[in-house]
């Protein structure tokens, strides 16, 4: 099964809170970005639990394209890399 393939798709910053459990939308099919609203039924595809150790506000990935899922690590920009630290989009 195929991920939802719309037009390129940006983060969702969302204030997460220690203590609570998250489900981050695997498929691409939810309609609550980025949580997973069980649209993943019948698919291949399974959300992610997650939670985080202190209340923090955080960038989570919708392209679904992310190395560190749940957050985004700016996948969604194409094709980039980090030099020292840096996110470097390449040409
Ligand atoms: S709706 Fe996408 S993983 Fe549940």
């Amino acid at each position: 099964m195929e991920r939802s393939d719309e037009d390129q798709k940006m983060p969702i910053q969302v204030d997460l809170k220690k203590g609570e459990k998250y489900y981050w939308c695997t498929c691409g099919k939810t309609a609550d970005e980025p949580f997973c609203d069980g649209s993943h039924s019948g698919s291949e595809f399974l959300p992610l639990e997650f939670s985080v150790e202190k209340d923090r506000k955080a960038f989570l990935c919708t392209c679904k394209e992310t190395k560190k899922p749940p957050f985004c690590d700016g996948s969604h920009e194409g094709d980039i890399s980090y030099i020292m630290g840096e996110l470097v989009k390449e040409k």
